[in-house]
């Protein structure tokens, strides 16, 4: 190939490689793209994953094909809603669970204006009593919670967590001092494959169960 053919080619694959970061594949209904981008407006607190980290969750139960997914901390409903996209996909359930009551009914509402009541359950609560009384077991696991308690619920969770299925926990990069215990465990694990992204900034760590 001539020089100026390879560079025509480099560019362009450059000018694709850039279009597909500004515009993510996937796209919205313009009801939940307002809907996300209102909770997000409304979080002081900055508690909701960025939207790249959404978009990965929303992708981790669409190929996963998880049928049975939870959410440890849900807040306002925004990783929720992600989550429940990708269940619409999946053909599966996601519960939801927050501790705050306030956030949790913000949640459920948010959840309803999105259209997702059939396929995502938001449970109000503290999780340590909430997934004991879960019935059966998980195919994913998004974590999101307080973030020195990510041990305690890896344990609780890992012996319901299917064969072949993902443990994602949220902030390992941002937060990795508040959570050293649990990412020792995960990295070390003989019964795990374990990989961490940076999707948006935070880090998210995926943790396959080996069959
Ligand atoms: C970072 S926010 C979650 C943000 C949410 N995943 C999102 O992206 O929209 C953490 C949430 O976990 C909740 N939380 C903390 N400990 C919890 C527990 N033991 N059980 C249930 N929720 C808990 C907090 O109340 C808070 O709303």
């Amino acid at each position: 190939m001539c020089r100026l053919a390879f560079s025509t080619l480099l560019f362009t694959l450059f000018v694709a490689a850039a279009g597909a970061q500004s515009k993510p594949s996937g796209s919205l209904t313009p009801q939940i793209d307002a809907i996300l981008a209102g909770i997000r407006a409304a979080d002081k607190g900055q508690l909701a994953v960025s939207e790249e980290d959404g978009r990965f969750l929303r992708l981790m139960v669409a190929t996963r094909a998880a049928k049975s997914i939870v959410e440890i901390g849900a807040a306002s409903g925004y990783s929720g809603i992600w989550l429940g996209l990708g269940a619409r996909e999946s053909g599966g359930h996601v519960v939801a669970i927050e501790y705050d009551p306030r956030r949790a009914k913000e949640a459920a509402s948010n959840i309803a204006r999105a259209g997702l009541t059939d396929v995502v359950r938001v449970v109000p609560g503290d999780a340590f009593a909430e997934i004991p009384k879960l019935v059966g077991s998980f195919d994913l696991v998004f974590l999101d919670a307080w973030k020195p308690d990510y041990k305690k619920f890896f344990d609780m969770v890992y012996p319901r967590l299917n064969p072949g299925g993902v443990f994602l926990a949220h902030n390992v990069i941002n937060k990795k001092s508040e959570m050293e215990p649990f990412l020792k465990t995960i990295l070390n694990h003989p019964g795990l494959y374990t990989s961490v992204v940076s999707p948006g900034s935070e880090g998210m760590s995926i943790s396959y169960k080996v069959r």
